[in-house]
C-alpha cells in the first residue's frame, strides 16, 4: 500500500516515549519517514514522559535509539531537521494535574499543528485512564482539525476485559478515531498474503476444501522472553502472538475477496473469518490446544535459562511459552479442513511462515512403475526473515525410469535493492493518512477473544502442570496429539527435510 505524497501536518503525541517501544521501533521508524520525505515540513513529535528531560536530552537520546537502529550510519543532515520536531512534555499520564498543562502547551501557541495522533505507547491496564483524561480537557474534540489516538496490543487481557476497555473508551471516542495496531499488519510480506491470492488467478481456484489438506501457521523465535518477564508472566504465548498476529495472518489466508481493498470492506470479510470459527467448548479443549515451557538448552552454541530461571518469573508460573492450536473454520470454502497455529519462544530458528499443503492427487497414476508414493503439494509463503514464495512440485527424476523426486519453484519477494521499511513506518503513516485498513476494527478484536477465551479460561484452571521442551528444539514432540491425520507433521521451514 504504497504512499506516494506528502501527508498531513500534525502533532504526535507519544505516552510512553521514554519506553521500550518508543525506542527501538517509533522513534527510529518516525526517523526513517523523515529520511523517506514522507513527514509534512510542520509535523511536529511530542515525546511524553515521567523523567526530568529538556528537550536538548531528548534530542540526544533519540539520536541514540535513532543511531543504534541505523546501524552507526546516521544521517546527520536529516537528523537535524528531524531534531527540529522533537519536543518534550514531563508528566505523570495517571495524574490529573498534568492533563491541563499539557493542553495549555498544545494549544496556547501554533507551534503544534491542531491535528493530532494521541500514541499510546503505554501499559495496557492505562489506555482508560488516558483517554478519560484528555476527555476531560476536551483533546479530543475535533474541530477543523481531527484528534486520533493509537493503541497497542493487547486490546483487554480477554472476552470480558477488553468489552470494558471498549466501553470505557467508546463513551470518549467515535470509532474511526481509534486505531487499534497489529504491527503484523504493517509487514510487507503479510500485505503480500492479499497480494498473492488476489492479485493473481491461478491459486485462488484451489484456495479451498477441494484442493487443500491442511494449513499451518507459524512464528518462532530463539529469543526468550528477555527483559519483559512482568508482562510476558501474565500474558502466555497464547495472547501474546496467538490471539493477536497469528489469528490475523489466518483471516488474511482464508477469507472472501473483499469488496475492496478498503478499510470496511477488508475488515467485513476478516471478521466473518473469525466468527466462522468452530467454538472449542471447554471440555475439549486438549483436543484442540498445546501449551509448553521452555527448559534450558543451547540456542547456537550457548547455553541459555529455562523460562522458570528466567529473572523476576515466579518459580512456580505455569504461563506457556509455546502454544500450538488447532482451528475449523466453518464455512463453505474450509470446513473440515485443519488449521494449526504454532507460536514459541526459545525454538530452534526465528521465522514466521505460512504453509499450505495441499491433497494427494485422487488417483495414483503410477502405480505399477517405480514411483514412490507421490508426495503432497506445498505453497509456502516465507514472511520472515526469509521474504519468499515457493512451491513444491513433484516432477520426474532425469533417466530411463520412471521415478519422480520433489522439485520446488522460488521467488524472493525482495530484490537486493529494494528499500528496508519497518512495519512500523507505514502504521505511523496510515494514522496521519486516516487509513485504517491496516488497524484492528473493535469486532475483530473480540471475535479474536472469543475463539481463545475457552482455552485460556481452562489453562487457567490447570495450574499444577505444564510440558516443557528444551531450549533451541522445536517444541515437545506431545503437540502432535493436535494433528487430525497421522500423516500431518510440523513444517519447520522451508526445507522439506527439517520437518
Ligand atoms: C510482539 C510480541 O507483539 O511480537 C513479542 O509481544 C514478539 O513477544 C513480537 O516477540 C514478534 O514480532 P516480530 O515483528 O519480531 O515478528
Amino acid at each position: 500500500m504504497e504512499k506516494t505524497t506528502m501527508t498531513d501536518t500534525c502533532t504526535y503525541v507519544i505516552f510512553g516515549a521514554t519506553g521500550n517501544l518508543s525506542r527501538v521501533k517509533l522513534m527510529p521508524a518516525l526517523y526513517r519517514l523523515e529520511v523517506a520525505g514522507r513527514l509534512s515540513d510542520t509535523t511536529r513529535i511530542l515525546l511524553l514522559g515521567r523523567r526530568p528531560w529538556d528537550r536538548e536530552q531528548t534530542i540526544s537520546e533519540v539520536r541514540e535509539w535513532v543511531n543504534a537502529k541505523a546501524r552507526g550510519r546516521l544521517d546527520e543532515v536529516v537528523f537535524k531537521r528531524f531534531s527540529q520536531r522533537l519536543d518534550y512534555f514531563k508528566g505523570d499520564l495517571t495524574g490529573q494535574e498534568m492533563y491541563p498543562r499539557l493542553k495549555s502547551h498544545l494549544t496556547d501557541s501554533s507551534a503544534f499543528p491542531e491535528n493530532i495522533a494521541f500514541y499510546m505507547a503505554i501499559s495496557p491496564a492505562e489506555f482508560g485512564v488516558v483517554i478519560e483524561r484528555l476527555n476531560d480537557v476536551t483533546l479530543l474534540e475535533e474541530g477543523h482539525s481531527w484528534r486520533r489516538v493509537v493503541i497497542e496490543k493487547p486490546f483487554g487481557y480477554d472476552l470480558e476485559s477488553a468489552q470494558a476497555l471498549q466501553r470505557r473508551i467508546g463513551r470518549h471516542l467515535r470509532e474511526d478515531q481509534i486505531y487499534r495496531i497489529d504491527h503484523y499488519l504493517g509487514k510487507g510480506t503479510v500485505q503480500n498474503v492479499l497480494v498473492f491470492r488476489f492479485a493473481n488467478t491461478m491459486m485462488e481456484p484451489l484456495w479451498n476444501r477441494n484442493y487443500i489438506d491442511h494449513i499451518q501457521i507459524t512464528h518462532s523465535e530463539t529469543l526468550g522472553v528477555g527483559s519483559r518477564a512482568h508482562f510476558y508472566d501474565n500474558a502466555g504465548a497464547m495472547r501474546d502472538m496467538i490471539q493477536s498476529h497469528l489469528l490475523q495472518l489466518m483471516t488474511l489466508v482464508t477469507m472472501e475477496p473483499p469488496v475492496s481493498m478498503e478499510a470496511e470492506s477488508l475488515r467485513d470479510e476478516k471478521v466473518k473469518v473469525l466468527k466462522s470459527v468452530r467454538p472449542i467448548s471447554h471440555n475439549a479443549v486438549h483436543a484442540y490446544a498445546f501449551r509448553a515451557q521452555y527448559g534450558e538448552g543451547m540456542i547456537g552454541n550457548e547455553k541459555v535459562s529455562g523460562y522458570l530461571q528466567e529473572e523476576n518469573i515466579p518459580a512456580d508460573s505455569v504461563t506457556e511459552t509455546y502454544a500450538a492450536l488447532k482451528l475449523y473454520i466453518d464455512n463453505w470454502r474450509w470446513r473440515g479442513i485443519p488449521i494449526y497455529l504454532r507460536t514459541g519462544k526459545r525454538l530452534a530458528e526465528t521465522q514466521s511462515q505460512v504453509s499450505i499443503c495441499f491433497r494427494h492427487p485422487p488417483q495414483q497414476f503410477f502405480r505399477d512403475t517405480q514411483v514412490e508414493r507421490i508426495k503432497q503439494n506445498w505453497v509456502l509463503l516465507g514472511i520472515q526473515p526469509c521474504e519468499c514464495l515457493r512451491v513444491e512440485m513433484t516432477v520426474k527424476e532425469p533417466g530411463l525410469e520412471m521415478r519422480t523426486r520433489q522439485s520446488s519453484l522460488d521467488a524472493n519477494l525482495r530484490e537486493t535493492e529494494d528499500i528496508q521499511t519497518d512495519a512500523y513506518e507505514e502504521l505511523l503513516l496510515d494514522v496521519i493518512d486516516g487509513d485504517r485498513s491496516l488497524f484492528l476494527r473493535y469486532d475483530e478484536v473480540e471475535y479474536a477473544w472469543r475463539v481463545v477465551d475457552p482455552i485460556l479460561q481452562r489453562w487457567s484452571m490447570e495450574r499444577d502442570f505444564i510440558h516443557t521442551y528444551p531450549a533451541g528444539s522445536w517444541g515437545p514432540e506431545e503437540s502432535r496429539f493436535l494433528f487430525e491425520k497421522e500423516k500431518h507433521r510440523w513444517r519447520h521451514g522451508l526445507d522439506p527435510e527439517k520437518g
